[in-house]
């Protein structure tokens, strides 16, 4: 049987231009997808755009632009990112198409068949930034948590969905699967909110500006964008790749949690859909001093910037090595220039570089294995990253690749062949356990850093493969003079 892994990410307001924590969730989720395609499971990821809310209405009249056009615009600042950034995405959905308001209108309809939609009246306190409700227990001094701006009042006939009925359900929901909410504090924060406050029913359309997923027989209303934009996890599957549902892994930071882990499933009860099996909140990127990264701070740090400067690698993996996968982390780019120069280039490059090099000069750039005592051994490595990675601890996967990094240099420490150079018997099959340790360690790293591992293969003439796949000895390496692939950043 085939192993299906579909990952997603949150979709993103294209309200604005893209930043650094849609650039951080993309880069975390293009590592648990290549991950997969690593260990051979069928691989979907998602990303896209949220474009049905009010604030892009209000975006485009601030910036004299139709709705559609602007959107369309700021889309592709979106799409020209994950391309840079190499995100290995197999789909981007965009909740204006048809194929994301078609199974919506579905979802409306057959979710008010079972009696799980009525119409009433909302009065509450709204953000435009979260386009979102808060209650008092939420806001005490009615300004929003998230954006610190008061709220604004908001009443509104319009339609309901059922939630309060879930409250028990999901509850038990989330004891019965302890890791449905990863890590563990956001899981207890969750668990403790719904113990606290019981679920009220959501309000789940807004008035019709003529922008937005119509509520299906009443086109006064569109529906309310939260409602739409969760679907689109569902949605952007087609016929034929409802196979990948459910989704294995939605990633998404904390300030959204409470719409994945809460009001999605109860959407998915409701119409007795599978339930997505894991929610993964990661962290937030801070500016460099510890404070949320905001244009009136002048804190902020541009992904592209980041990107046009440094080499998307060491952008990846200073993202992916230095932010803990559990915690907020600060973004400095003093820290990126040091893992470039000090891990990627000394630990990584200089290894490759200075093994293929002396090779070349001493023995025949062909180099077999038969007959070669392994001495390097990465199983423990791959045992060890497959679990970190399974428990959604990225960084700490990359630790115990770099360790193994490390283990090979300690190797050529300790055996010294540069002593060996007039002894070819001596020689070859220690460059032999080198090269074998830099093509598994490569390998294992094409999930975080995919063009550095081609890269730093090209020299030995062999590619990027599953890791159970490289068998000691049975490769045969031909040596060709390596390019360096880290060149020293001046601080
Ligand atoms: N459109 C909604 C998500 C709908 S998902 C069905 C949204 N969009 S967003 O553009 O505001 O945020 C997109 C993602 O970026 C969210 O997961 C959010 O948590 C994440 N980040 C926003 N700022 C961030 C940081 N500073 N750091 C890391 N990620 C952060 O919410």
């Amino acid at each position: 049987m085939t192993n299906r892994f579909y990952v997603t990410t949150a979709i993103d307001y294209p309200n604005g231009t893209p930043h650094m924590g849609h650039a951080y969730e993309k880069i975390v989720a293009d590592a648990y997808a290549r991950w997969n395609r690593l260990l051979k499971n069928e691989t979907h990821y998602l990303t896209g755009t949220d474009e049905n809310g009010q604030k892009l209405i209000e975006s485009a009249q601030a910036a004299g632009k139709e709705t559609a056009a602007f959107v369309d615009e700021q889309v592709l600042k979106f799409k020209e990112l994950i391309s840079k950034l190499e995100i290995s995405n197999t789909d981007f959905i965009r909740t204006t198409e048809k194929r994301h308001a078609d199974v919506c209108q579905d979802f409306w309809t057959r979710l008010q068949d079972k009696g799980q939609v009525y119409a009433g009246k909302y009065s509450g306190m709204y953000c435009m930034g979260c386009e979102s409700f808060y209650t008092e227990l939420q806001a005490p001094d009615g300004n929003c948590p998230e954006h610190h701006k008061p709220l604004q009042k908001k009443e509104e006939e319009g339609y309901f969905f059922k939630l309060s009925e879930y409250s028990d359900w999901i509850i038990e929901h989330l004891k019965a699967n302890p890791t449905f909410v990863t890590p563990r504090g956001k899981y207890n924060e969750i668990l403790s909110r719904l113990e606290s406050e019981p679920l009220r029913d959501l309000a789940i359309s807004r008035p019709n500006q003529g922008w937005g997923v119509e509520v299906p027989g009443d086109n006064n209303f569109v529906m309310y964008t939260w409602f739409d934009a969760l679907i689109n996890y569902y949605s952007a599957l087609s016929p034929e790749q409802k196979e990948f549902w459910p989704a294995d892994m939605h990633v998404i930071g904390k300030d959204i949690l409470w719409f994945h882990a809460v009001i999605w499933p109860c959407m998915l009860k409701a119409l007795d859909i599978p339930l997505p099996k894991k929610v993964y909140v990661h962290g937030m990127i801070l500016a460099e001093d510890g404070k949320k990264m905001s244009k009136s701070l002048g804190n902020g740090v541009d992904p592209m910037d980041m990107i046009a400067k440094y080499p998307v690698d060491s952008f990846r993996y200073y993202l992916l090595r230095s932010i803990s996968a559990l915690s907020d982390g600060a973004f400095s780019e003093k820290d990126l220039i040091q893992k470039h120069n000090s891990e990627l280039g000394n630990d990584f490059g200089n290894l490759i570089m200075r093994v293929v090099k002396l090779s070349l000069k001493a023995i025949d750039p062909k180099i077999s294995g038969t007959g070669v005592t392994q001495e390097l051994n990465f199983d423990e490595t791959y045992s060890k990253m497959k679990e970190l990675m399974e428990a959604c601890e990225h960084n700490k996967a990359l630790d115990v690749l770099w360790e193994s990094v490390n283990s090979i240099n300690q190797y050529v420490n300790d055996k010294e062949p540069w002593k060996l150079k007039e002894d070819p018997v001596a020689l070859t099959p220690v460059i032999y356990n080198c090269l074998y340790g830099i093509h598994a360690t490569s390998s294992l790293l094409s999930a975080f850093l995919p063009e550095t591992s081609k890269n730093a293969l090209v020299p030995l003439s062999v590619e990027v493969q599953s890791f159970e796949d490289i068998k000691f000895g049975e490769v045969e390496y031909n040596l060709l003079m390596p390019e360096p692939l880290f060149p020293k950043i001046d601080k």
